[in-house]
């Protein structure tokens, strides 16, 4: 699902939703995270374009039992962490996140998509290359079982 769109349309962004998947993995990376939050950057839009009102759900389905529960409750709720960005968007309720104040996973959600989200936009970016996570990906998803 992500390779086939590598040259999708951006749909108004400045990069398209698999060159926003590489990049949010790539900085993952190299901030050292966990191979889990480098797969689980790379996948947390697979479903944008299919599903756009559930995407998270279908990312957070599509990883299973390979995730954490973290990660699982990340990816679900991520596009309503993201509103708290969209000042541009009519109608946008950007504090509907607040629901969650001090749930177990705020923060990391959070975090995830101030920086591994809403700034992977960047069309100059050096991005690693798909080849690049496939051991990560073997690795995980062999882990789980
Ligand atoms: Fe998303
Ligand atoms: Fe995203």
């Amino acid at each position: 699902m992500l390779t086939v769109s590598a040259n999708d349309a951006s749909f108004g962004y400045r990069v398209n939703m698999y060159r926003h998947a590489l990049q949010s993995a790539t900085m993952v990376l190299r901030d050292g995270l966990p191979v889990e939050d480098v797969v689980v950057a790379l996948f947390h839009d697979v479903g944008y374009t299919t599903s756009f009102s559930n995407h998270g759900e279908v990312a957070s389905a599509l990883l299973g039992p390979s995730i954490s529960e973290r990660n699982h409750w990340m990816l679900k709720n991520h596009a309503v962490f993201q509103n708290f960005h969209a000042l541009h968007l009519p109608g946008n309720d950007r504090y509907e996140r607040e629901l969650w104040r001090g749930h177990p996973f705020f923060d990391w959600t959070a975090e995830f998509v101030k920086l591994y989200d809403q700034a992977t936009i960047d069309p100059d970016y050096p991005s690693e290359p798909i080849e690049t996570f496939i051991p990560m990906i073997d690795a995980l998803l062999s882990s789980s079982s």
